[in-house]
This record gives C-alpha cells, sequence and structure tokens, in this order.
C-alpha cells in the first residue's frame, strides 16, 4: 500500500491496482483528492503489473462531489477535468465501485470510469442546482449520452438522486454487487480476462442523435417546471446545457457547460445557496449543549388539540412510524380531525406521492381519544390546543399530572412566553416549544423555543427528533413571536402603513411575489382568515383589518377579504371596492395619499425585517446570524437564491442598509425603525452580516 495523499492510496491485488479515497465525512473532491486519483491512476498505468485499476472509497459513501467549501477560493492542485481525462484515457480498464452516494463531481468522476459497479443501497445524481450550479465536469454532456434528454433533464434540474437499480436500468451503472470493493475488483477481473472493450460515455452517441429529431422537448420541459423554478438561474442553464449536449459535438459542449459554470458558480445566486447548504447544517449545532448529551427515547407521542395544527403535527410522527395518541376536547373536533388527516393522506395517494397501502397503515398508527389520561406512557406530549395562555397554562399543569416524569412536554404556541407556560408544571425544565409552520405536515421549519429553565437533555432530544421526523430544526429563545413571527410582525406593520398611503394591496404583494416569496403579506392573510383573533363585540373599526372582518370579509375561507376570490378557481381578483375602502379609512386618518413605488415598498417590507434580525441577535433569541436564514427561507419561502434575509443585507452591502433604516427612522417613526446595537459593531468590525453570532 502506498499513500498517494492525505487522502488517497493505492493498493495492489493481485493484478489490479485500487486507488482508495479516504476523506471524511463524505468523501469530497478536495484538491487531495484530485491529486491523488490522479497520481494513482498514473502509478497504476505505469506499473507493468498492472492489468486493471479500480477506483472506490472508504467511509459511508463514494465521492459526494467537489468540495463545496473550495468554491470561490483560488484553485489548487489539478482541475477534476485533467483527473478524468486520466481515467477516461487510461490504457486498461478502470471500475468504479460504489456505495452511498455518487452526487455531483463524485458521479462525474465515476462517469469516466470505463465500467461502473455498485451496491444495491447506492444513490446517484447531480443536486448541483440545489447549489445555484450545474454538474460542471461533463456532467451535462455525458448523462443525455446514456440516458438520453429527457431522463437528463429531470435530473439535472430536480437534483433528486435515483437509486442503483433505475441506474442499472438506464444502462448508468453495469452491475449490482454485495460489496462495492470486492465487486469492482472481480469486474475489473473479468474485464482483463475477458478483454472488455474501454467504454467511454462520452463516444456514445445514438441517444444524443435520437433527440436531435426532438427539439421541441426542450421548451416543454422549461414549461413544466416553469412555476417551480420561478427566480432560480441554474435550472435554465442546466437546460441549455443538455441542449448543447444534443445539438453540439462532445467538446464543444463540454465548453459551453464550463462557460455556463462559470457564469453560475460567479454570481449571487450560487453563492446565497452554497451559503445555505452550510447554514442548514450549521443550525443543528447547539454549542452550549455538547454533541453527546444523553437523549430521551422516543418512541411514543402524544398531541392535544386535533385542529389544524394538531393534526398536521401527528401525521409527521405516524409519516416516520411513530405511534400517536391525539386528544380532543370533543367528539366532533375528534372526527373531525381525524377526517382532515385522513383526507391528507388520500390526496397523496391519489397524486401518487404516497404508496396507497401506507393510507391505512398511518392512520393505524394514529390513535383516537378523548382522554387525556391517555398521554400517561407517551414519550413526547405536544401541545396544540388554541392560542390563549391561561388555557395552555391549565393544560401543562394537568399534563404534569399525568405524563410520566421522563416525559417531554412541547407546545406549539406561536407567540406565547414558554416560561411562563413551564412554570404551571413542577418540572419546568422538560418543557420546551416545538413551534410547527402551517401546514404542519409539509412545512420543513421547526421553531425549537428553549426556556430558561429547558434542561440540556431536553434540547438535544428534541433537536434529534426534530431530524428523525424530517424537519430543519433551528433553536430560538423566548420573545413575543420568537424569530419568525417576530420579524414578520415588523413586515406587517410597514404593510399596513403603506396601503393607507395609497399602495394597494395588490402591489405590494407583486412587489413581495416578483422579489421571489410564494405569496405577499395580503395574499398570506387571507389565507390565514382575517378572523383569526377577531371578536365582532370587541370589534372597533379601528384598523383596516377590523372593518374588514366587520364587512364579512374573512380571506380565502368566505371567498372575500383584501382580494375576491373565484369560488371554483380560488383565483384573487383585486376587490376596488376594498381599495376604496382602505383609501377612505387613510384618509379619514389625514393620512396624505400619494404614489408609493415599487422599490419604496420593497424596502419598507424587508428592511425592517432585517434591523429585527440584528435585535434578535443582539438579544441572544437567535444563535447566528445564518439561523435567521433558515428560519425565513423554510417557514415563510423567502427565496433561498437570496440567502435569506441577513445574507441579502449583505449583498445589499451593510452600510446602505443601515443608511437606509436610519431615514425611514427618521422619516416615518416606529420603533421597529429603531436602528439595532449590533450595526455599529458590525460596522466597525467590518464582519459581513450573515457570519454573526449572538454575542459577538
Ligand atoms: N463539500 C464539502 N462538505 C460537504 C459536502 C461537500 N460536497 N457534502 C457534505 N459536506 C459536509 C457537511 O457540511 C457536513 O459537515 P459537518 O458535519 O461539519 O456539518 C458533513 O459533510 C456531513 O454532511 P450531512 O450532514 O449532509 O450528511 P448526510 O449523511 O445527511 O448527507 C450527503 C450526506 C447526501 C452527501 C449530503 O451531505 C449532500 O447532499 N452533500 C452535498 C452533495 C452535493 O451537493 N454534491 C455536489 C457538489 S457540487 C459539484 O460537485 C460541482 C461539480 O460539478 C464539480
Ligand atoms: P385550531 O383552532 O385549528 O385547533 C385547536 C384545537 O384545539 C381545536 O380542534 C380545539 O377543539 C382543540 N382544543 C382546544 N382546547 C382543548 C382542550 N382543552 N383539550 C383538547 N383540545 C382542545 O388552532 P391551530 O391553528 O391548530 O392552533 C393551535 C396552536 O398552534 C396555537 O397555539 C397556535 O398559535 C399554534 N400555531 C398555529 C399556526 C397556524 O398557522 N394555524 C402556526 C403555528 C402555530
Amino acid at each position: 500500500m502506498s499513500e498517494l495523499s492525505e487522502s488517497v492510496h493505492l493498493e495492489k491485488r493481485g493484478e489490479v491496482a485500487l486507488v482508495i479515497v479516504d476523506n471524511p465525512p463524505v468523501n469530497a473532491l478536495s484538491h487531495h483528492v484530485r491529486q491523488g486519483i490522479l497520481d494513482g491512476i498514473d502509478a497504476a498505468v505505469a506499473d507493468d503489473e498492472v492489468k486493471a485499476i479500480v477506483l472506490t472509497c472508504r467511509g459511508r459513501t463514494f465521492i459526494a462531489g467537489a468540495d463545496i467549501s473550495e468554491f470561490g477560493k483560488p484553485p489548487q492542485g489539478p482541475p477534476l477535468p485533467q483527473v478524468q481525462a486520466a481515467m477516461e484515457n487510461s490504457p486498461k480498464p478502470v471500475v468504479a465501485g460504489i456505495h452511498g452516494t455518487a452526487l455531483g463531481g463524485g458521479f462525474e468522476v465515476a462517469m469516466c470510469a470505463h465500467y461502473r459497479v455498485a451496491v444495491g443501497s447506492a444513490r446517484f445524481g447531480f443536486p448541483e442546482v440545489k447549489l445555484g450550479l450545474l454538474p460542471g465536469a461533463g456532467g451535462t454532456q455525458r448523462l443525455p449520452r446514456v440516458v438520453g434528454a429527457a431522463k437528463a433533464l429531470k435530473m439535472v434540474t430536480s437534483g433528486d438522486p435515483i437509486g442503483a437499480d433505475e441506474a442499472l436500468a438506464d444502462g448508468l451503472i453495469d452491475e449490482i454487487v454485495v460489496d462495492h470493493e470486492a465487486g469492482a475488483v472481480a469486474f475489473a477481473e473479468r474485464a482483463v480476462a475477458e478483454g472488455l472493450p474501454l467504454k467511454r460515455l462520452r463516444d456514445l452517441e445514438d441517444k444524443v442523435t435520437a433527440d436531435r429529431a426532438n427539439p421541441g422537448q426542450f421548451d416543454e420541459f422549461r414549461a413544466s417546471i416553469a412555476r417551480k423554478t420561478r427566480g432560480f438561474i441554474a435550472p435554465e442553464y442546466n437546460i441549455q446545457c443538455i441542449e448543447a449536449a444534443v445539438d453540439l459535438d462532445f467538446d464543444a459542449g463540454i465548453a459551453r457547460e464550463q462557460e455556463l459554470f462559470r457564469e453560475l458558480v460567479t454570481g449571487t445566486q450560487s453563492a446565497a445557496q452554497r451559503y445555505y447548504f452550510f447554514a442548514e447544517r450549521e443550525a443543528a449545532k447547539v454549542p452550549d449543549v455538547p454533541r453527546d448529551t444523553p437523549q430521551l427515547d422516543i418512541q411514543t407521542c402524544g398531541v392535544l388539540g386535533a385542529g389544524t395544527m394538531g393534526g398536521g403535527i401527528a401525521m409527521n410522527f405516524a409519516n416516520v412510524g411513530i405511534p400517536v395518541t391525539i386528544v380532543e376536547r370533543d367528539q366532533a373536533s375528534l372526527d373531525h380531525g381525524l377526517s382532515v388527516i385522513r383526507k391528507n393522506y388520500e390526496r397523496s395517494a391519489a397524486r401518487g406521492s404516497l404508496p396507497a397501502d401506507q393510507v391505512e397503515k398511518r392512520m393505524a398508527l394514529i390513535t383516537p381519544s378523548l382522554d387525556r389520561g391517555d398521554f400517561a406512557q407517551s414519550d413526547i406530549v405536544i401541545e396544540a390546543v388554541f392560542e390563549e395562555l391561561e388555557l395552555k397554562r391549565s393544560v401543562f399543569a394537568d399534563l404534569d399530572s399525568i405524563c410520566k416524569q421522563d416525559a417531554l412536554l412541547a407546545t406549539n404556541t406561536s407567540a406565547l412566553d414558554v416560561n411562563v407556560i413551564a412554570a404551571s408544571t413542577a418540572r419546568p425544565e422538560s418543557v420546551i416549544g416545538m413551534h410547527f409552520f402551517s401546514p404542519a405536515n409539509v412545512m420543513k421549519l421547526l421553531e425549537v423555543v428553549r426556556g430558561d429553565k429547558t434542561s440540556d437533555q431536553i434540547i438535544a432530544t428534541t433537536m434529534a427528533l426534530a431530524k428523525r421526523i424530517n424537519k430543519i430544526a433551528v433553536l430560538v429563545g423566548v420573545c413575543h413571536g420568537f424569530v419568525g413571527n417576530r420579524m414578520l410582525f415588523m413586515r406587517g406593520i410597514e404593510a399596513d402603513r403603506m396601503i393607507l398611503e395609497g399602495a394597494t394591496p395588490a402591489q405590494v404583494d407583486r412587489v413581495i411575489y416578483d422579489f421571489g416569496f410564494p405569496m405577499g403579506p395580503f395574499a398570506m392573510s387571507d389565507l390565514a382568515g382575517l378572523d383569526i383573533g377577531w371578536k365582532e363585540e370587541t370589534s372597533t373599526s379601528s384598523t383596516v383589518r377590523e372593518l374588514m372582518c366587520e364587512s364579512g370579509r374573512r380571506g380565502q375561507k368566505n371567498g372575500r377579504g383584501y382580494y375576491t376570490y373565484d369560488p371554483e378557481t380560488r383565483v384573487a381578483t383585486p376587490d376596488p371596492e376594498v381599495e376604496q375602502m382602505i383609501r377612505d379609512f387613510g384618509v379619514g386618518k389625514g393620512i396624505e395619499q400619494r404614489e408609493v413605488t415599487d422599490a419604496e415598498v420593497l424596502d419598507r417590507c424587508l428592511l425592517p425585517m432585517v434591523n429585527e434580525g440584528a435585535k434578535i441577535l443582539d438579544e441572544g433569541i437567535a444563535i447566528r446570524a445564518s439561523d435567521i436564514d433558515v428560519v425565513w427561507i423554510n417557514g415563510y419561502g423567502w427565496p433561498v437564491y437570496t440567502g435569506g434575509p441577513m445574507f441579502w443585507a449583505d449583498t445589499l452591502g451593510v452600510d446602505a442598509v443601515v443608511d437606509k433604516i436610519e431615514s425611514y427612522h427618521a422619516d416615518l417613526g416606529g420603533d421597529h425603525w429603531a436602528p439595532a446595537a449590533l450595526w455599529s459593531k458590525v460596522r466597525d468590525s467590518g464582519t459581513p452580516l450573515h457570519t454573526v453570532t449572538s454575542g459577538t
């Protein structure tokens, strides 16, 4: 055995040389890996005793892609195409032995072997689009030569991996083996014994020739993904590369791929998406809770309340096989909650996103009950009753008397004080906030709210449990609205102000939609229901919202809100009557009516959020600026290609952002515009905002 670099070594087994990569955690293609593979191939080719070469990996996976942390830094070591050329042009057969995930650059390297074998659990894909990139090492040119343009388009624009069976059927791999290393060696020996040809994927022509007869497929494909990819640059560039593979010869296609890759990798969208990749992983880490903190063993779950949130929360647990007891206050609410859950599963099955037999299997994991005593043996109980503090306090006092001593007690409150709720029990250390987002079975975000007394064990258990139920968890502290809703309130204040000055709800919503959000604040209010928290007997016509409710406008649910909704299609149309009502209200308050520009709408919606984010960091409510971005991207649909509010502020320049905040504060007033104390620290130190941690 000989070391080729710090992460690659060479072994000989008879006539086969093994180039073995060992670069934990995911065998990313760091510069020393590229150097090691290149040297390994060269050494094996030069060694007369060697007749075939195997490339394989140690640890949990085959090469999972380029080393993302190297992007944007000065290049070191051999470029990837040089490594690939050494493999592809080797006069001795090269076999890749694959386990785990062959992703991105890793898959592109494997595609330059003459043969590929993989274990049955291996997965293959091009996730670059999720990083705002395209497979920049020949992937867009070799892939369609094997699978055809239609499948290639789907793979590169979705970024989703395929399994070994599918890869075998598509011709992307040559054999499924039991052991990736032994299997690859056996295949290599056979290649020598049988004199198998040196197959180069770049030389395949039949698929792209056939695709040349169907040029219309590209625009059809574009149209099919337009809604999902709105605002993103990378999907379109990926499509253009596949088009190039069909229209141009291989080398010209590679040149086009590299040109487009360079443009993406130096652009803001990819920088934002790469930043987000690490931000999401960072959010899982809690600096003051040691990684080896013992966790509770969560086998069963209780959910109190089967309303909008309780039902969705229960589904999360049933989806991963954890039995749930769901308790309501009366039979009608319980029946209704269960029927909504069932309908959700049935809809997924009808759409094909859930195997039909799973509907009953998952329903069977959910036990309905009217007796909280049934929580006695639950490992975790999540409360999702109405947002009323006294109700939640009495519920927790009750849970304290019912639940076993080592149960985890969680509240799904969206804004109430978790410390006050915890204080109604004799075990505040066991209480934590688990703030799911609506619809709770769909939205990825979970704000985990640590109270003053929440124990490390409860925090560690909740963060791990979040991962188990496929949520992205962000740990936050107690304050009104936590991170997400607290910032949302600030946007709401300015949106409400601007419509009184002359902007229309439709204009505000359009600007926010065009920025990349799925919908604007008024459309969102209509969706949530305008009457949340509204009571007819205490309504005094003192806000636009009260006026709307008083005139029978409840939002989407009754087809009339800031917009009117077509009863069949649910398409929203701006309502001149509402616009007049708002104008009259503004004039009645003595507010001068004027044209509000789109640029002002954007500033006034988003900058107070950034300012509030800075205050949240000042107060230590979020651990890091990047956690705030993770919250906004996953909880509210902030477009990931701008990186989230804090990263976005950096792209505008912190100086420019703070100048504007100060200027709006002077013009408009309001605590939400008062500049955060953090600004002077960030300006003085020159630290990028998105890298700030609380306490900096
Ligand atoms: N580069 C650098 N670090 C990486 C990495 C990469 N490509 N992939 C993962 N890591 C790091 C993560 O940051 C994480 O580090 P910490 O433990 O310090 O937080 C660690 O590896 C483990 O990652 P996960 O927590 O994500 O582990 P997992 O087991 O849940 O998932 C995975 C493993 C499926 C490989 C997942 O990490 C993943 O999807 N990685 C990205 C793959 C990717 O995007 N590849 C394409 C890169 S771009 C490219 O290749 C361009 C090109 O054409 C040349
Ligand atoms: P909801 O009104 O849809 O459901 C509440 C359910 O709790 C009802 O079915 C009710 O019958 C039941 N309930 C009330 N008191 C009960 C009791 N004593 N025992 C058993 N069940 C009882 O309300 P929703 O929207 O599900 O909200 C629940 C909690 O989740 C609230 O704290 C809310 O702030 C929070 N939340 C709501 C979000 C949303 O978008 N709706 C988002 C995130 C959090």
